[in-house]
């Protein structure tokens, strides 16, 4: 195994980082980075060892993990390719710099959640900070620079996922671009590695990427100059992938705020956009408006094949700047986590609470996208069925919602699921909405964009909602009542009990 420092020098181990690298040795440091010496990606390890890494660890408990060199096409490349870039709620705590650092997971999210709320303004919106401009003799993506004849894609190490994938992609890349009115946007789209000097670029209708090209094909433009950003730092890409700011808002304002301190961007070689300075490899270009390409099928992030695409955007590569040995993050999209979840789950929180009474909390896990969990604490009959028609109502993805009491954790899958086994009747505490806008890739969808939805209302049911005359105590909590120093004790002693 190579045992080489992603970052030599790298010092402060709780973020907001400034780059991937340091965020990759606080992992290493805190013991949640793996480093893999090689794997075959002709024969599909690196994904064989995604799957297999989550489901004998768990979703939120396996490491980022980092491929050091990969078979492709025969040939042995040099990554790094980083793997669940973004490991638990603690990777997720230690990007946002909530300290002290903590492996438990529950305590992580807590906290990171926490520090997010604090920043959160009460009317809802992020601090912002604008992003700051340095020279390109200060900005490490421009160590390598790459144009015309020199410009080869194909050498890095990017992966093709799964065997029927179109090919290989650039799969977390944050896609630059700007508009004369709207000023930037940033966001991630997949980029299938088309040759040499071509990338697709796969923003969906609507998407505000997909939105920028509109305006300029209606601005009679033939082209619109974007850069493909990979290995921006953890938090401006994760404000990339998540709503939380409006068409015309830029990301990287937001990113600022978040990272309370600007972003650094530099020029690009080939155009006037301005790039993350401290990325790993920026990919620019030239997008035409009103031409397109066969595009697909791609393994999508609700772990199904999707479909060819027979017209979708792609980008003519002008240049291509990156650091000495760039690390290539990969997405294993369907598979591992994919980003920083907490901007968007907090901002999701702010938004219902000041629409459902008694809201707890609410959270739409990634790895089972079409789920979304909800925990009240119900004063009055009817609140669970109505909290879970807000949500149904206002997000896309949520298609079966299921509504618990505040004392059970919606991040703890048993307690959920002893919820629904214990204090739900499915008559009549179920409400089935027949014909309604679903998110397009769910692949249950008789009809893209049509979805059923369902609420399960799993909150006690009160008498006059058909519930029991009275509801038993709960053992645990018995338990803690009447003897009220038993987790203090168990807890004091717990390392006793594992030692041999
Ligand atoms: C790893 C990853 C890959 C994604 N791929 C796509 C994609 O191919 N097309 C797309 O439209 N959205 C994709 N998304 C979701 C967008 O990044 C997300 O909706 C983001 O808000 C888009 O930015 P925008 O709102 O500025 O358009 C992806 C998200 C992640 C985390």
């Amino acid at each position: 195994m190579t045992a080489t420092h992603p970052n030599p020098g790298a010092t402060h181990v709780c973020g907001p980082y400034d780059n991937m690298r340091d965020y990759v040795a606080a992992l290493e440091a805190n013991g949640r980075l793996l480093r893999i010496a090689e794997m075959d990606a002709d024969r599909f390890e690196p994904t064989g060892f995604a799957y297999r890494l989550i489901e004998a660890q768990g979703f939120h408990q396996a490491p980022a993990f980092m491929i050091e060199r990969l078979k492709i096409n025969g040939a042995w490349l040099d990554g790094p390719v980083l793997g669940n870039a973004f490991p638990g709620w603690d990777g997720e705590a230690l990007a946002f710099g909530a300290e002290p650092y903590t492996a438990d997971q529950g305590k992580a999210r807590a906290q990171g959640s926490a520090l997010l709320e604090e920043l959160l303004a009460s009317d809802g919106n992020w601090p912002t900070r604008a992003p700051q401009t340095v020279s390109a003799a200060d900005a490490p993506c421009k160590q390598n620079i790459h144009t015309g004849g020199e410009i080869d894609l194909r050498r890095f190490a990017w992966l093709q996922t799964n065997p029927r994938d179109a090919g290989r992609y650039l799969t977390a890349a944050s896609v630059f671009m700007e508009d004369p009115e709207l000023g930037r946007n940033v966001g991630t789209y997949r980029c299938q590695l088309k040759g040499a000097d071509k990338i697709g670029v796969n923003a969906e209708v609507g998407q505000h990427a997909w939105q920028f090209i509109d305006r300029a094909r209606k601005a009679g433009r033939k082209t619109i100059a974007a850069a493909a950003v990979v290995g921006a730092d953890p938090i401006t890409f994760a404000v990339g992938t998540s709503k939380i700011t409006r068409l015309g808002e830029d990301e990287l304002d937001v990113a600022g705020g978040l990272r309370r301190k600007p972003v650094q961007l530099v020029k690009c070689e080939s155009h006037d956009v301005l790039v993350p300075a401290q990325a790993e490899i920026i990919i620019e270009g030239e997008i035409p408006v009103d031409r397109m390409e066969a595009e697909g099928p791609y393994g999508e992030v609700y772990g199904y094949m999707g479909l060819e695409k027979p017209e979708n955007f792609f980008m003519q590569v002008k240049a291509v700047t990156f650091r000495d040995r760039p690390l290539i993050v990969n997405s294993f999209a369907g598979i591992t986590k994919l980003t920083l979840m907490l901007p968007q789950n907090v901002t999701d929180k702010a938004r219902y609470r000041a629409q459902i009474p008694g809201l707890v909390d609410v959270y739409r896990p990634i790895e089972t996208t079409g789920v979304t969990l909800v925990s009240i604490n119900k004063t009055a009959a009817g609140e669970g069925l109505a909290a879970g028609r807000i949500i149904a109502e206002q997000d896309i993805f949520a298609k079966t919602i299921i509504v618990v009491d505040g004392d059970i954790d919606i991040h703890n899958f048993t307690q959920v699921f002893h919820a629904l086994g214990t204090r739900w009747q499915p008559h009549p505490a179920a409400e089935t909405i027949a014909s309604t806008k679903g998110f397009p890739l769910d692949p249950s969808q008789p009809k893209r964009w049509v979805t059923s939805k369902m609420i399960l209302d799993a909150t006690r049911q009160y008498p006059e909602e058909g519930g029991p005359e009275q509801w038993p105590e709960v053992s645990r909590v018995l338990l803690e009542q009447l003897s009220p120093e038993v987790f203090d004790l168990v807890e004091s002693r717990w390392q006793e009990y594992f030692r041999a």
